[in-house]
Formats: C-alpha cells, sequence, structure tokens
C-alpha cells in the first residue's frame, strides 16, 4: 500500500465537505472566499484581513471609522489585493442588513464573517452609568447578533460558511486588574451565542466559532500599556510571559474560518499563551 497517498473517501464519508488531501495539505484553503471582518481598519481586524489575503482570500472590510478605512484599502490595493471596504456602524440595523446584502453581491457569495468590532469602557460598575453599559452592549453584543444574522441568511441559503466571534480571556474570567464589567459581560455572552448558534445552524453546514485572546497591544488597550506596572502584572499572569500580537489572534481566526476547522464548531479558543489553563 502506497503510505503517501490518501485513501478517497468511502460511500459514507461522503458527507465530508471539503476535499481531504487539500486539508491534510496544511494549504491555506481560503482561496477565492469572501472573508468579512468587522472592525477591521486596525489592530487585530486589520492584522485579520491582511492574513485573510495572505490565505488567498478576499477581504471585506467593515468600518465605522471611514478614514481609516480609505487608508486600509490604499494598503491592499498597493498589494494588488482583490477586496472591498464597507463604512458601515455595526449597530445600526437597517444598514447592517443593506451592507451584508450589498457584499453577498459583490462576488456572488459571502463565506466568513468575523465579528471583531469591540469596545470598552473600564469604570468601576457603581459608576458606570446605563449608558454606557447599553453603548457596550449594543457594539459588543447587539452589533455581534446583527451581523451574524444578516450574514447566515446568505449563508444558510448556501449551505456552508464561517462565522468567528472575538470574545477575550474577559469573557471567560472575572479579570480583576481594572474593572470592566460592560466588557467581561458581553465577552462572556459571545462565547454563549456562539454555541448556540453553533447549534441551530449546523445542519445547513454554517459553522460558528470564537477566539478569546489576552491582552494585544491596540488602540483599545493603549491606555493600560501605559502603565509599565500593569503590564508587568499582565505579563506575571501569563505563562508563556508575553502579550498577544494581532498576528497571533489573526492566524487563530483564519484557521477557524478555514477548511482545517471543518468538524470545530461551538467552539471558543482561547489566544492568551496560557492564561487560562492556570
Ligand atoms: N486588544 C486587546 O487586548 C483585546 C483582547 C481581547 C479581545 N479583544 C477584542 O478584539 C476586538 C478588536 O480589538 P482591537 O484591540 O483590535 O480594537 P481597536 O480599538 O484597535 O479596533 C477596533 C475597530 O473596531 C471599530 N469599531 C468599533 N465600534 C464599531 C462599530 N460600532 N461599528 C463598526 N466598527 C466599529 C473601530 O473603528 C476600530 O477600527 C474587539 O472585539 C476586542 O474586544 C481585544
Amino acid at each position: 500500500m502506497d503510505r503517501g497517498k490518501v485513501k478517497p473517501p468511502s460511500p459514507d464519508r461522503n458527507a465530508m465537505p471539503t476535499d481531504l488531501e487539500s486539508r491534510l495539505s496544511g494549504a491555506p484553503t481560503l482561496s477565492g472566499r469572501v472573508a468579512v471582518v468587522t472592525g477591521a481598519a486596525r489592530g487585530i481586524g486589520w492584522a485579520t484581513v491582511q492574513a485573510f489575503a495572505a490565505a488567498g482570500a478576499r477581504p471585506v472590510l467593515v468600518d465605522r471609522d471611514e478614514n481609516a478605512l480609505q487608508r486600509a484599502s490604499a494598503a491592499l490595493r498597493e498589494r494588488n489585493v482583490d477586496h472591498r471596504t464597507q463604512a458601515l456602524d455595526v449597530t445600526d440595523e437597517a444598514a447592517v442588513d443593506a451592507a451584508f446584502a450589498d457584499i453577498a453581491a459583490w462576488r456572488g457569495r459571502l463565506d466568513v464573517l468575523v465579528n471583531n468590532a469591540g469596545i470598552a469602557l473600564r469604570r468601576p460598575s457603581v459608576e458606570l452609568t446605563r449608558q454606557d453599559w447599553q453603548a457596550v452592549v449594543d457594539v459588543n453584543l447587539t452589533g455581534v447578533f446583527l451581523c451574524a444574522r444578516a450574514a447566515a441568511r446568505h449563508m444558510l441559503a448556501a449551505k456552508r460558511g464561517a462565522i468567528v466571534n472575538v470574545s477575550s480571556i474577559m469573557g471567560l474570567s472575572g479579570g480583576g486588574l481594572y474593572p470592566n464589567i460592560s466588557y467581561q459581560s458581553t465577552k462572556g455572552a459571545l462565547v454563549n451565542l456562539t454555541r448556540a448558534l453553533a447549534v441551530e445552524w449546523a445542519a445547513s453546514g454554517v459553522r460558528v466559532n470564537a477566539v478569546a485572546p489576552t491582552w494585544v497591544r491596540t488602540d483599545l488597550t493603549r491606555g493600560l500599556m501605559d502603565d509599565p506596572a500593569l503590564v508587568a502584572r499582565m505579563l506575571d499572569m501569563t505563562p508563556l510571559r508575553r502579550l498577544a500580537e494581532p498576528e497571533d489572534v489573526a492566524a487563530a481566526i483564519v484557521l477557524l474560518a478555514s477548511d482545517g476547522a471543518a468538524m470545530i464548531t461551538g467552539h471558543t479558543l482561547p489566544v492568551d499563551g496560557g492564561y487560562l489553563a492556570q
């Protein structure tokens, strides 16, 4: 028997959605796929866009910051990446539905959605106003639901698709270094939203997963990173003794979005240097 060759699938494995040999080769399997990333103009979202481009996907950059979107688009144009930008606030229901209809029509497909847009208001819980609370819930939780719902309308019809939500280690732990209740609550909710949508949509070939990154140096954490004593405590709490880079998170997102993860759904993958393993 030629051990180097992969056997063709037996009839009872015909349901496997993708080609086994290409999955085992380790090569990116996102060629030509339309991959939408929210909060794409900077930070983790921008790293994810670039990782998708490197894997052969066609990124769609969604962000509410139009100037930053234009800068990102210019960088992709220089590299001849087939892409599209979409100025959008993910909390605007009607705009989300209209945008995803346009995106699905752009190349006639919608394969991947990364729900990455997120905000934080780090204040003591007793000082957090209802408006503060609601603002974070609107972006971090309702915005994720609205985008997932809009994308799924197209994915369920096509009977294929992958959604990756960006949670946080703060969605799987109580934090402790500073108060961040609305952030922690919404990121925790994303873990179960991920499970529930995964179960609901599995029969239609749509997978839903999440990543839970540790601290990453981005605009979102600038205030925290200015405090060397706080950063030292973060490192102390991280077995790998470093913070995550945006590319660390992007790599995990691309994995969950690709056919290499064809049997993974409903899972939240920590990208945390061992923080949650302790
Ligand atoms: N940076 C970290 O340490 C860290 C750790 C764990 C999880 N995360 C999560 O990763 C995601 C990205 O974080 P980041 O650090 O890259 O943040 P960032 O602030 O650098 O970038 C966020 C992007 O989202 C966009 N955005 C915000 N609200 C939006 C809205 N309503 N509609 C559309 N776009 C919107 C912003 O314009 C910005 O471009 C967030 O969900 C965040 O909670 C970050």
